[in-house]
């Protein structure tokens, strides 16, 4: 069965060309960024990235079908992301994936954008095996989900304010990185001295396997404000005090709700998930606790075509999620334990 995945639920628009047979392989997948396009605005701007999926999903499927060598009519389905996302964005890439399923008469496969990170690790050359924990960690989410199979997650924990893909993006502002603001705020933080710049670790003693971060970015703004001018140093340091307090947070709570759930595994997807030092001390943690650490390849850490391909060929082999390709509804907010 081969399946076209297509993802425009934010600032990528993302192609891939999934196939079941012998074993699942990803044949193509091809990826448009709009960060050159949002930069000069400091962010995503909603409307043009709407506009530009729509710009991007013609030439992107013509890359991914003479990449993988397939013409359109060997197409079985067509998986998009349905939501969670931005509105217009979603409803581009789902217009777009109903209109072609109806055209080549195949059954469109909604798939929910979290799904895909949480499976992307699937398609590493090493993958786990269900069942596994899940720290997801985006751009909008950050929650830890005991994985039991497709479609079966449950959620242990979440964030009760800013995702920690959010927070590295606020404070990213903060200290005057453009946007996008998690893989500037990384890089500085590499130049910067541990232990200059002492932030809370919140809810690290909490006892349950929540977040909070939005604490940090107001930490981070009085530290700013202390000082009367900032060196290049300064910043940095103030960088590596945000990145290591948020990494201890994210790496203690990921390794107690493995210990909790009794599992062995633990997966980390989302485009936190991309960040080097929160892979660097998980694995050195985890390595102490006999916990093994999964990761997508990083090209699927952010968000990609190749996943929602992936969750869609899965979700069909379990058999619940196709649908006559038509009428259809996007779901800009849609959480993952119910779908
Ligand atoms: O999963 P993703 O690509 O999109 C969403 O579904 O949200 O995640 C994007 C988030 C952004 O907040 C971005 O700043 C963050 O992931 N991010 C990073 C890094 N790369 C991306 N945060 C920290 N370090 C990174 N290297
Ligand atoms: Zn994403």
């Amino acid at each position: 069965m081969l399946v076209l995945g297509i993802e425009s639920s934010c600032d990528e628009t993302g192609m891939a060309l999934y196939s079941t047979s012998a074993g699942g392989v990803l044949l193509a997948h091809a990826l448009h960024s709009q960060v050159r396009m949002h930069r000069a605005y400091g962010g995503v701007v909603p409307e043009l990235a709407s506009r530009d999926h729509i710009r991007r999903l013609v030439p992107l499927l013509r890359q991914v079908l003479v990449d993988s060598g397939c013409s359109l009519t060997d197409i079985d389905a067509v998986a998009y992301t349905q939501g969670p996302g931005l509105a217009g964005a979603l409803l581009v890439g789902a217009a777009f994936a109903e209109a072609l399923a109806t055209a080549l008469d195949r059954p469109s496969v909604p798939v929910h954008h979290l799904e895909g990170h949480l499976l992307s690790p699937l398609l590493s050359r090493t993958p786990p095996r269900f069942p596994f924990v899940a720290l997801l960690v985006s751009g909008g989410h950050s929650q830890l989900m005991r994985v039991t199979g497709v479609g079966a997650y449950a959620l242990m924990g979440e964030t009760l304010d800013d995702a920690a893909g959010e927070a590295f993006d606020k404070t990213a502002k903060l200290l005057g990185l453009g946007y996008p603001g998690g893989p500037a705020l990384a890089e500085l933080a590499e130049a910067g001295r541990a232990e200059r710049v002492k932030l809370p670790r919140p809810m690290l003693t909490s006892g349950d396997l929540n977040f909070s971060f939005s604490g940090l970015k107001t930490a981070v703004l009085t530290k700013v404000r202390e000082l009367a001018t900032i060196s290049e140093q300064q910043r940095a340091d103030i960088a590596r005090g945000f990145q290591d307090a948020i990494v201890e947070v994210l790496v203690s709570k990921a390794l107690r709700a493995v210990a909790v759930s009794g599992l062995g595994q633990l997966v980390v997807a989302g485009g936190v998930g991309a960040n080097r030092e929160l892979r660097r001390q998980l694995d050195a943690r985890a390595g102490k606790a006999g916990i093994a650490v999964f990761y997508p390849e990083l090209e699927f850490c952010t968000d990609n075509g190749a996943m929602i391909a992936l969750a869609g060929a899965l979700r069909l082999q379990t058999g619940d999620a196709a649908k006559p390709a038509g009428a259809f509804a996007v779901r800009p907010r849609w959480p993952l334990d119910c779908t």
